[in-house]
């Protein structure tokens, strides 16, 4: 049967009511709700199953909505919202006492995000108030790029999901923090650190922090994330043979392997396409029973980066 998807201003009565709505974003549909209202936000840390201890980003639909949820902005960030905005770049920036702690983990800056799609856009400018939208998932589990990847994991826990199609990026966005002049890319996404570099002098990749004993810059850079409950291994080079029975191989580009691939993330090797499909690809191999999905190797550059961060971690234990 087809669920009925819930429309936008239906949506917006709901976000208006403090319920929560799962809305595209052109990288992942989010789980959005009222950023400045704590029953809200609460309702999403619960329907997700993630601990309140991972901050959520703030989504907003105009530029000057910026200088009302934050201070202190330096002069870097203000370039890189007149460069990626609307677009899949979050910064992190010190808070406005407006918005609640809940929504930053009592962290004394807020994750700011300004998506490019449509629907969000129209939805948050109607609504009159910036959306906390976490990705669409349960906890640690895959990203929703679909509506019914959200229908999978999340459709009894939630007031609405918006039907937006496909997303077109496909992984979350670049996070990004400032420290003196130095712009720091918390997570990879597709607004790379060459793009990045080409606006700002300093820039640098922090490595995943959630090491024993690290300070976490990104509360939520978990190492184990983005998980399809069938276990995973990346790089199909180096897997240690045997394979397990029943193992299936997503592949990339025309990359070699006696295994049959049952699907190709791009078979010309596009970065694009490879990121657009990812999850989705994922979703579909781990609803069949499967002892393993095997994912091919993917050139670490560019839009590479962020698909090696999120595989990396799909695959760890
Ligand atoms: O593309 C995206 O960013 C999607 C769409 C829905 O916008 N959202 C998304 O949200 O990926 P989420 O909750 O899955 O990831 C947000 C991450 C947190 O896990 C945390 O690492 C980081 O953003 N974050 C949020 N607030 C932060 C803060 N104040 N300081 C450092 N990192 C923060
Ligand atoms: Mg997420």
């Amino acid at each position: 049967m087809q669920p009925t998807w819930t429309s936008i201003k239906e949506a917006v009565r709901l976000l208006q009511s403090k319920e929560i709505v799962a809305i595209p974003t052109e990288t992942v549909y989010g789980l959005a709700g009222n950023a400045l209202e704590t029953l809200a936000l609460a309702k999403i840390f619960e329907a997700k199953g993630r601990p309140t201890f991972d901050p959520l980003i703030v989504h907003i639909a105009e530029h000057s909505t910026l200088n009302e949820i934050a201070q202190n902005i330096p002069p870097q960030a203000h370039t890189l919202a007149q460069a990626f905005w609307p677009g899949p770049l979050t910064m992190v920036l010190p808070k406005k006492p407006c918005i609640p702690d809940l929504a930053t983990s009592g962290l004394p800056s807020v994750a700011i995000r300004f998506p490019a799609h449509p629907i969000a856009q129209e939805i948050i400018r109607l609504c009159g108030f910036p959306l906390a939208a976490p990705s669409a998932n349960l906890f640690k589990r895959l990203s929703p790029t679909r509506p019914e990847h959200i229908l999978e994991q999340l459709g009894h826990k939630i007031s609405g999901i918006v039907d937006g199609g496909t997303c077109s990026v496909g992984v979350e966005s670049t996070i990004v923090s400032f420290k003196n002049e130095t712009v720091q890319i918390l997570r990879p996404g597709a607004i790379t650190p060459s793009m990045i570099q080409a606006l700002v002098q300093k820039v640098t990749i922090q490595p995943s922090n959630s090491a024993p004993g690290k300070a976490m810059a990104s509360p939520g850079s978990m190492d184990t994330h983005y998980q399809p409950r069938t276990p995973l291994h990346y790089n199909t080079k180096a897997y240690p043979k045997p394979l397990p029975p029943n193992t299936v191989r997503l592949a990339f580009a025309d990359t070699q392997h006696p295994l049959q691939a049952t699907l190709n993330l791009s078979k010309s090797g596009n970065l694009l396409e490879a990121t657009a499909n990812l999850y989705d690809y994922l979703h579909r191999l781990d609803r069949v029973p499967h002892e393993l999905i095997l994912v091919d190797p993917i050139p670490n550059e560019g839009l590479g980066i962020a698909l090696n961060d999120r595989l990396t971690r799909a695959s760890l234990k």
